[in-house]
């Protein structure tokens, strides 16, 4: 089958033409992301695979529809970038792949909690100054803190183990308990979450009900100092609000691998440009802020899992196979 691939870096080709090399899906690649002006590279293919930040919104959906195109495969977990309500009214499937590696993205958030704590990125550049000094490197022990884990899915249990087993006392919140987590943790209520969590990492995928989940509202009622980690999603964090709260010290540290606008920045060299976003910039002045730029996927296990699953997504379609990834609109409501 003919499928174009939005948003094409160098890895993508490299794992996706390994994983067709038997299945022999016709595969053109664009460096372009997809949105409803560039939709019309989709030409006479069926198909059409995507990655987190391609803008799969009604429009876009709708020009993809009238040249043919009747599958969505995208190269990721996450479907919040498409209008799902669209597709299933266009009649497009949209695929996904759920679990690539979990266990990249729980040891990101781990590593972004050590090294914020204990500011290793810090310490690594003044060492490398000949700064040996100590100050403003101090951190605390883990072991003994209480985390909360918003989402005890596949990635939100993988750090609630290992946290665990660290010593921390894990609670999490899921409108979907799963008796793995009850294991090593407690469920509680959001606002249990908030008054108790010294660090507070969300794994819960951003839907209208998760929408900037965390907001000056919550966030008043955490403890002061808090350490929020989010590599979820973006809009899961109202920026403003948590600015706000870094500038009055209610939250002590923050840890980002996704970013609400990382549409126009992330995933590419930026370095000669003058960075528009002044939020993001703000977010960077701050010593007790570190960001990675979506990268906790990026694993060499990962990316060999995304390109296989997407690769076998595809051959079930062509095949009027039934689709175990498929995502429908119901997810949503
Ligand atoms: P999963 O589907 O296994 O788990 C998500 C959990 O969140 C489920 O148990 C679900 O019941 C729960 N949930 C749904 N709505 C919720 C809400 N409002 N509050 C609390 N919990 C809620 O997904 P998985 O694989 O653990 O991934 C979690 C998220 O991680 C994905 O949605 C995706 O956005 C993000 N992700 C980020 C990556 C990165 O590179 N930064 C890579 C892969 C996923």
């Amino acid at each position: 089958m003919r499928v174009t691939v939005y948003g094409t870096k160098p890895y993508d080709r490299r794992f996706l033409d390994a994983a067709n090399r038997d299945a022999g899906h016709e595969v053109i690649y664009f460096e372009e992301r997809l949105s409803e002006h560039t939709a019309i590279l989709q030409g006479d293919a069926p198909a059409a695979c995507l990655f987190v930040n391609d803008q799969c919104d009604e429009r876009a959906l709708e020009a993809l529809a009238r040249q043919g195109c009747r599958l969505i495969a995208l190269r990721c977990a996450g479907f919040n970038n498409v209008d799902l309500r669209a597709a299933d009214r266009l009649g497009l499937k949209v695929v996904r792949v759920p679990a690539y590696s979990p266990y990249a993205v729980a040891e990101h958030a781990l590593a972004l909690i050590l090294c914020l704590n204990r500011k290793i990125h810090r310490a690594h550049n003044r060492v490398r100054e000949g700064n040996f000094a100590l100050h403003g490197l101090l951190g605390f022990d883990l072991h003994g803190k209480t985390v909360g884990i918003i989402g005890t899915g596949k990635i939100g249990l993988l750090l609630a183990r290992t946290l665990a087993a660290m010593g921390c006392r894990v609670l999490g919140h899921d409108p979907f308990p799963s008796s793995e987590f009850e294991q090593i943790g407690a469920y509680v209520d959001l606002h249990e979450i908030w008054k108790s969590a010294d660090v507070i990492s969300l794994h819960c995928p951003l839907t209208p009900d998760s929408y900037h989940l965390i907001n000056s509202g919550s966030i008043a009622h955490m403890k002061h100092g808090v350490m929020i980690v989010n590599t979820s999603r973006g809009g899961l964090i109202d920026t403003e609000a948590v600015i706000h709260a870094l500038k009055c010290r209610q939250i002590g540290h923050l840890a980002l691998d996704v970013y609400e606008q990382e549409a126009d920045l992330f995933f590419e060299n930026l370095s000669d440009t003058i960075i528009q976003d002044d939020q993001f910039q703000r977010l960077l002045t701050f010593p007790n802020v570190l960001i990675t730029g979506h990268q906790a996927y990026f694993t060499d296990q990962a990316l060999k899992n995304i390109a296989e699953t997407t690769i076998a997504n595809l051959t079930a379609f062509e095949q009027g196979a039934p689709l175990p990834n498929e995502v429908t609109a119901d997810r949503i409501k």
